[in-house]
């Protein structure tokens, strides 16, 4: 049994705590928060569960075995790194540190102590991101040219962290596990029209090796909840609607095709009249199980927790996705120009 404490009750941590009391290997010893009326709504849905209101009395228990991190993002290094330095494995909410130089070290601390270190990047877990990768890594749509995301909704706003911290995430994270690969520069706007210091709108574009592009627009402003992704292949080109209660994936053959002259080489000219061929064939949808995220990122940390396995969204992805963050911001404030990673 791996005795388990939630820090953070807020509007995520009850979604882990649900999750842990249904996994048989793992028991839930502590659930710790600031906000003594969240901890005592915890208390009454879950008595058997200890409610502390401090994070040192989860962190000096030696029979907790791995914490698990659902406070606001500037916490998460102090909690996390005392939690290692304890002897326990640590789950951390996306995005995993406010800053690269400290998830570098909380990257070593899990090292230093052998303990398991692992992001809540939920999406990677998601029956239809899992899809993804398989599609992209089996070579259905051909050589990938481009990867686009919008994820815009009214809200929440975040007071410690911009539009792009908070959703970005998500996109920096499903982009770089679906095509296996970093971006090399990025390039953002954006801008903040209701806290001064706080961007609520951003457009960011994130330049992969060779001509592989990828774009997400974020954005707390919108009227309506849109979480849609493209992904443009040679092959063949996809879209996620995670709106959609069925059929979220569709895989569409449709494609463009140059004709070549008989020597070999593209005609001028009236190239883009005559030789550019359109093809707009069907279109298939792949059956997706109906499994909750969340129990498979709770299932995959026990794993790695008893056999020792990396996490597939390890502090070393988590380390990624903070980096995009910061050129991010750093490109945001040189208004768009592009910053090497
Ligand atoms: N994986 C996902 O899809 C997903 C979704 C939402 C939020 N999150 C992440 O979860 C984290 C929390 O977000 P949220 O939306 O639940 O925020 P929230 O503000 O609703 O909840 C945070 C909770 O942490 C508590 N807290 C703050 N400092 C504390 C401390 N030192 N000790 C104990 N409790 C403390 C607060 O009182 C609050 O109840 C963030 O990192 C966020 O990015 C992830």
């Amino acid at each position: 049994m791996i005795r388990t404490a939630v820090i953070g009750c807020g509007y995520w941590g009850p979604n882990l705590i649900r999750n842990l009391y249904d996994e048989p290997r793992a028991q839930v010893r502590y659930v710790c928060d600031i906000n003594r009326e969240r901890l005592e709504a915890i208390g009454r849905r879950y008595p058997t569960v200890k409610i502390v209101g401090d994070e040192h009395d989860v962190i000096g228990d030696r029979d907790v075995d791995a914490v698990f991190v659902a406070t606001p993002v500037e916490t998460h290094y102090r909690i996390a790194s005392a939690a290692l330095k304890a002897g326990k494995h640590v789950l951390i909410e996306k995005p995993l540190t406010d800053s690269s130089a400290a998830a570098q070290k909380l990257i070593a601390l899990a090292k230093k102590h052998k303990r398991v270190l692992m992001v809540d990047h939920t999406f990677l877990f998601t029956s239809a991101v899992q899809k993804m990768k398989e599609i992209v890594s089996l070579g259905e749509l051909g050589e990938v040219y481009y990867i686009d995301s919008v994820r815009v909704n009214l809200g929440l706003f975040q007071h410690d962290i911009n539009v792009v911290w908070d959703l970005g995430p998500h996109d920096i994270s499903i982009a770089n596990y679906v095509l296996g690969q970093t971006p090399r520069r990025v390039s953002a706007v954006g801008a903040s029209h209701v806290s001064q210091r706080t961007q609520d709108v951003a457009y960011v574009t994130l330049y992969y090796p060779g001509q592989l592009l990828g774009h997400f627009h974020v954005n707390w402003l919108a009227p309506v909840k849109v979480r849609q992704m493209l992904i443009g292949g040679s092959k063949k080109m996809l879209l996620w609607n995670d709106i959609e209660p069925s059929e979220k994936i569709k895989v569409y053959d449709t494609g463009v095709t140059v004709r070549h002259r008989p020597d070999g080489r593209p005609d001028k000219g009236e190239i883009y009249k005559t030789l550019i061929q359109y093809r707009t064939g069907d279109m298939y949808a792949p059956r997706l199980e109906n499994v909750e995220a969340l129990s498979r990122v709770v299932s995959h940390f026990l794993d790695c927790v008893e056999t020792g396995q990396q996490p597939l969204s390890d502090g070393e992805h988590g380390l990624q996705v903070i980096r995009v963050l910061e050129a991010a911001d750093s490109s945001m404030k040189l208004h768009g120009e592009p910053v090497s990673l």
